[in-house]
């Protein structure tokens, strides 16, 4: 079983790394087109292998998709983060080149892998792998839901100081401000979080959630990686493990929740075939609006990385 992560940087790298140690994949390739750095940050994680015990092989490569050949599942992280001021918009013209040049090399090199872009703005990345590759929407997704409903979880457990484990959530929409919480859907060991929790809390919580990407931002410099390096993991453990997992990722709506021809945010089924099955839960007008506000917010990139081609 064979992974590639293309991207070594921050949030690559630590994909990689979590790939490795929970033996996710037997095979690693970690590939950037900065020389050695790949080769580099693959051996640095080929060395914990005897520290924390396990026997995935981690290969770092600069530009050669060759050794990337008949992945099963592509990880694409490679392009700009934002630095402090910038919004995930700012970086379209760029990160679109390198999501669409990747991706011609990953269709080529492994036409039946799995694609789960990173690269910012999300959800307009993961469009841009979609026309290049003319794969189905099942086979290319995008990772944001995950993270999100991470943030939001560590946020609430902070607040009700519980174990993050037993706070169920789900989040919707695009990855920017625009996200759509659901505080109606969030539980805490099957309990409402409505019933724990007073609405200004909880408010306070789903606004820091919205901008909780910017937070990181604005302490370090660049975007964050340990938590979004593990949730792409995760969407790769759910794929090859088969293991039909419910998360909230970006995918094409065809119809669903009444909206066509947009990547957003909704749950999913994941397993083996990528996504198994696309989940429409029940939306109240307000959710519906917010949802809508965040179509309209995505399309608008959309549209302006198709007058850009
Ligand atoms: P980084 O700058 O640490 O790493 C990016 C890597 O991509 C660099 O090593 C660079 O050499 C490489 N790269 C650039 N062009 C390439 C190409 N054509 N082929 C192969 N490699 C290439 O950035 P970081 O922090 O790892 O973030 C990566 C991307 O992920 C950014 O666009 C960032 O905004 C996005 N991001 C998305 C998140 C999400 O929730 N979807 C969360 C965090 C970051
Ligand atoms: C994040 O949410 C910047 O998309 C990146 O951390």
């Amino acid at each position: 079983m064979k992974v590639t992560v293309v991207g070594a940087g921050n949030v690559g790298a630590t994909c990689a790394d979590v790939l490795a140690h929970r033996e996710i994949a037997n095979e690693i390739v970690l590939l950037d087109i900065k020389e050695g750095v790949a080769e580099g940050k693959a051996l640095d994680i080929w060395q914990t292998a005897p520290i924390n015990l396990y026997d995935s092989r981690t290969v770092g490569v600069t530009s050669d998709y060759a050794k990337t050949a008949g992945s099963e599942v592509v990880v694409i992280t490679s392009g700009l983060p934002r630095k402090p001021g910038m919004s995930r918009d700012d970086l379209i013209a760029t990160n679109a080149g390198i999501v669409k040049s990747v991706t011609e090399e990953v269709v080529k090199h492994s036409p039946d892998a799995i694609i789960i872009i990173v690269s910012n703005p999300l959800d307009v990345m993961t469009y841009v792998a979609h026309v290049t590759s003319g794969k189905s929407r099942n086979h290319v997704i995008g990772m944001a839901g995950i993270l999100d409903t991470a943030r939001y979880r560590a946020f609430l457990a902070e607040a009700l100081n519980v174990s993050p484990k037993d706070i169920q959530a789900l989040l919707m929409g695009g990855h920017g401000d625009t996200m759509v919480p659901l505080p109606r859907y969030t539980t805490v060991g099957g309990i409402p979080v409505t019933q724990l929790i007073d609405s200004d809390k909880l408010e306070a919580i789903v606004q820091r959630t919205k901008t909780g990407g910017g937070e990181l931002v604005k302490l370090m410099g660049t975007s964050a990686w340990y938590a979004p390096g593990a949730a792409a993991a995760q969407m790769v453990e759910a794929i090859v493990r088969d293991q039909k997992r419910v998360f909230p990722v970006c995918v094409k709506l065809e119809g669903e929740y009444g909206i066509d021809d947009c990547y957003l945010g909704a749950p999913v089924v994941l397993g083996r075939g990528g996504v198994e099955r696309l989940i429409e839960v029940d939306l109240d007008e307000d959710e519906k609006q917010l949802l809508a506000t965040s179509r309209k917010h995505v399309r608008e990139v959309m549209e302006a990385y198709d007058k850009m081609n």
